[in-house]
């Protein structure tokens, strides 16, 4: 996804607990140790409201699925983990972001999940969290609705190893859908990632508060 914005022209800044994943005069990277410390998000805040691009785009990738099993089995340190990583950071990042972003205009896309619609058997505080994160972006859209920053939040569906990974909980919900639809229901990186460059170009600022899926006819 860095590489792709890099390639349409924009300046991107990574935000990670690793070292940067690339090399370009266009790109910043940030760690931090902690992704859903304030600290951090006031510096990236700082940083990207500094930053004298017109308009800016805010995504929310990390995530964790820590927490994997039976869901009345799993404990309160999982379900705190995945509130904080998954719900949580992004609402501390965008109290930093948003008054730059209302100034100059922009969209936020938070990445969710498939199972933010459907449950995943044995995933249960990753499907609840990013439940929770997809209403978050119609909670924001629908209070920055007179602002020029539009917050969307994108269901990305099981890419290849992950689905190998929980094949054995998908045959368990006995999903009619995947198994009907073959890989066909599975968009591949390139059709993910013209959703993510559709919904955080300026012409997209019309659509805000959405839960999309990058299917063909497959939606959830
Ligand atoms: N892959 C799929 O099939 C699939 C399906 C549905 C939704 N999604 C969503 O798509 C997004 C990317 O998925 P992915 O498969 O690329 O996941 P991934 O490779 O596991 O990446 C998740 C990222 O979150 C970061 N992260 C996790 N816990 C963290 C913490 N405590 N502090 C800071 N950073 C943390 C990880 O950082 P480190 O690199 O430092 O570990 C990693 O960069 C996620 O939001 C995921 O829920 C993926």
């Amino acid at each position: 996804m860095t590489q792709r914005y890099l390639d349409d022209g924009w300046q991107v800044t990574g935000v990670s607990r690793g070292a940067a994943a690339c090399v370009n005069p266009r790109y910043t990277h940030l760690r931090c140790p902690d992704f859903s410390a304030a600290p951090l998000s006031k510096r990236l805040g700082a940083h990207l409201n500094n930053a004298r691009s017109p308009y800016g785009a805010f995504i929310h990738a990390a995530a964790t699925d820590a927490g994997v099993g039976p869901i009345d089995s799993l404990t309160d340190a999982a379900w705190d983990l995945n509130w904080s990583i998954n719900v949580r950071a992004a609402a501390t990042i965008l109290r930093h972001l948003l008054p730059g972003m209302k100034a100059k205009g922009g969209a936020v896309v938070l990445v969710s999940s498939q199972g933010a619609e459907m449950p995943l058997r044995y995933l249960g505080p990753y499907c609840v969290t990013k439940a929770a994160l997809s209403h978050m972006a119609r909670c924001y859209a629908a209070e920055l609705r007179a602002a020029p920053v539009t917050v969307n939040a994108v269901g990305v569906t099981f890419e290849g190893g992950v689905n190998a990974k929980h094949r054995r909980h998908k045959v368990d919900l006995n999903l009619r859908r995947s198994a009907a639809a073959g890989t066909a229901s599975y968009p591949d990186v390139a059709e993910n990632l013209a959703l993510f460059e559709m919904l955080t170009s300026p012409e997209a600022r019309h659509i805000s508060g959405q839960y999309i899926e990058a299917h063909r006819g497959q939606a959830t």
